[in-house]
């Protein structure tokens, strides 16, 4: 494949923050990608290159711009792009650093997702096979549509209140993405009225996420607004949770500090028992800080004797843990290095892939591949800085991930990726 022109610009996210799109043209047409950001980064992701001078509060990308037009663009534009992995490798050479901080990571991912959307183009297939064919030289992986995972309560990070868990994700139980996408609307557009009534208009208002982003303080509150909701509609039964609790954010000097208290991770170890005894949590998010290895093994060994031995716990009492999923993001950040630090200390059965947090599609696929192998849930997720574009879409598909999480079933940018979705799901019905 001969790339005729690479060109990149400065656009806006869906924060209102610059970000990158490029433009990649090949004899099949044009082919473009743009780059998410996030607001609760982990200190070990590749690096995001912003200008940092007091345009645009310093987060301007025209560097990264720069990189792709002056630095990426000469060695590869009207040469013979063989393949993803050959591209990928040109542009790591021409970083040359660990941390992706010569180009920046946002540079590097943007061409990298447009070459893949421009080498499935030259295949004349569509983006989520050519991405399983990928991942297949790997592992065989049949195309299946993943679990969506809706963000329906924004705290942390993401909204201007006073919860401490970032992200309350309902998870419906259907058989099918569209089933899905329709529970998880009608719980949402339910949780509108019920915070309206009980608490007030300004209840409403949203998060980076398009979640509501009501004044409430515990996860209790917010889950129990939920379940409201749901079984106003009925579909109780057919809602699981999973939390991103985002734990690095609030971990100060070695404690959790939280709405609730201030925790040591035993404490806030035992806090999570209490919270899924009490509710369907099917899954956790970084429930302790990214270091926090400790933590981190503790709740997954308190897991692993109750999935050995096949039986009950004794704690916590009633419900069934040992499906719980303990989720990296932070922690393992789709870093080969930190996802197999993470096995070797057994400090979580699951992980989230970012592509943006390590800048190519390749090394993406390497660690999907690493997770899999160790038989980890993977979830396949947007940032809470988006674009209009649905490439995790199609990753999401072509590697058979578990779960996808792209926000509320609501605003345009996270909407794109729901939609994206539904289209595969009829295309692979045909
Ligand atoms: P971020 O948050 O995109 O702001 O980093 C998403 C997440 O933590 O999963
Ligand atoms: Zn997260």
């Amino acid at each position: 494949m001969k790339i005729l022109s690479l060109k990149a610009r400065e656009i806006l996210d869906s924060r209102g923050n610059p970000t990158i799109e490029v433009e990649l043209e090949t004899h099949k047409g044009k082919f473009i990608a743009g780059v998410p950001s996030g607001a609760s980064t982990g200190k070990h992701e590749a690096l995001e290159l912003r200008d940092g001078e007091s345009r645009r509060n310093g987060l301007g990308v025209l560097k990264a711009v720069k990189n792709i037009e002056e630095i990426i663009a000469p060695e590869i534009i009207n040469q013979d792009v063989i393949s993803q992995n050959s591209l990928d490798q040109l542009i790591l050479d021409l970083d040359g650093t660990e941390k992706k901080s010569k180009l920046g990571a946002n540079a590097m991912v943007a061409v990298s997702m447009a070459a893949c959307r421009a080498l499935a183009a030259e295949k004349d297939v569509p983006l989520y096979q050519y991405i399983n064919e990928l991942f297949n030289q790997k592992r065989e992986q049949p195309l299946a549509l993943p679990r969506p995972c809706f963000n329906v309560i924004n705290g942390g990070a993401h909204a201007g209140n006073d919860l401490d868990v970032q992200e309350f994700m309902v998870v419906p139980q259907a058989d099918t993405f569209a089933e899905n996408l329709e529970i998880g609307a009608e719980v949402y557009q339910e949780l509108k009225s019920v915070l309206k009534n009980k608490i007030g208009p300004s209840a409403i208002n949203v998060g980076d996420e398009g979640g509501f982003a009501p004044a409430l303080k515990y996860p209790e509150e917010a889950m129990d607004f939920i379940l409201e909701a749901s079984k106003n509609k009925g579909l109780q039964e057919k809602i699981k949770f999973i939390l991103d609790v985002a734990a690095s954010q609030f971990f100060e000097n070695g404690k959790y500090k939280t709405q609730m208290g201030i925790f040591t991770g035993v404490g806030l170890a035992n806090y999570y028992f209490d919270l899924i005894s009490k509710y369907p949590i099917i899954g956790i998010e970084d429930p302790f800080a990214e270091d926090d290895f400790d933590s981190w093994s503790l709740l997954i060994s308190r897991l692993l004797p109750i999935r050995q031995a096949g039986k009950t716990p004794a704690y916590p009492a009633g419900r069934q843990v040992s499906k719980l999923a303990v989720v990296g993001d932070d922690l393992t950040v789709t870093n080969q290095q930190r996802i197999k630090l993470s096995k070797e200390k057994e400090a979580c059965n699951g992980m989230i892939l970012k592509i943006n947090q390590i800048g190519t599609i390749t090394e993406a696929l390497e660690s999907a591949s690493l997770a899999k192998g160790y038989e980890w849930k993977i979830i396949v997720s947007h940032r809470s800085g988006e674009t209009g574009d649905d490439f995790i879409s199609d990753l999401a598909v072509g590697i058979g991930a578990e779960f996808i999480k792209s926000g509320a079933p609501a605003r345009g940018e996270r909407a794109a990726k729901y939609n994206r979705l539904l289209k595969i799901e009829s295309e692979l019905k045909q």
